[in-house]
């Protein structure tokens, strides 16, 4: 339906937290989904959500086959994800690349959990309860980071590892 200008760290709204989807299959919810893969296809993002298009509501997209901005990464399947839940389950933490279509031309080093299971529900209201790890899961776990107001580098340790891609050799 229509590409959305994506929102950009410094905007308040990226800082707030998000409202619980409380109706599935609206023509409301749809909508929204279109909208989020329009502008996610559109800036080549690996995933979004709703709150970087200034919608308050805990939706998350994200998947992709092959992604030119993560090359060397698995594929991770497209996924809608309304009222996401993180459990995680190992201690262990694994650093990795990150980018994000509200910091743009920068990437960064962030430790996340390498193991989690998620749930939450399609936009139907279907349940979805998967176990994944490593890319998978922390696109999982960046995603839902926006629906409580954070943003990656916010959760980088070592700012040597944060910049411009070209600057990074990574362009
Ligand atoms: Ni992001």
């Amino acid at each position: 339906m229509a590409v959305r200008p994506v929102l950009r760290m410094g905007n308040p709204q990226l800082f707030k937290k998000s409202d619980p989807v409380v109706k599935f299959n609206s023509h409301e919810l749809d909508s929204l989904i279109i909208d989020l893969q329009d502008t996610m296809k559109a800036m080549h993002g690996a995933g979004i959500a709703a709150p970087q298009i200034g919608v308050l509501q805990r939706v998350v997209i994200f998947g992709f086959d092959s992604n030119t901005r993560y090359p060397n990464e698995d594929a991770v399947p497209f996924t809608v994800l309304v009222n996401p839940q993180i459990e995680f389950l190992t201690d262990m933490k694994i650093d990795g690349l990150e980018g994000c279509l509200s910091v743009p031309g920068m990437r960064g080093v962030v430790p996340r959990c390498q193991k989690i299971r998620y749930t939450g529900f399609d936009q139907y209201g279907n349940p979805i309860d998967r176990t994944v790890s490593d890319f998978h899961a922390r696109v999982v776990q960046h995603e839902c980071d926006h629906l409580d107001g954070i943003l990656y580098p916010m959760k980088i340790e070592d700012f040597k590892s944060f910049g411009f891609v070209e600057e990074l050799g990574l362009a």
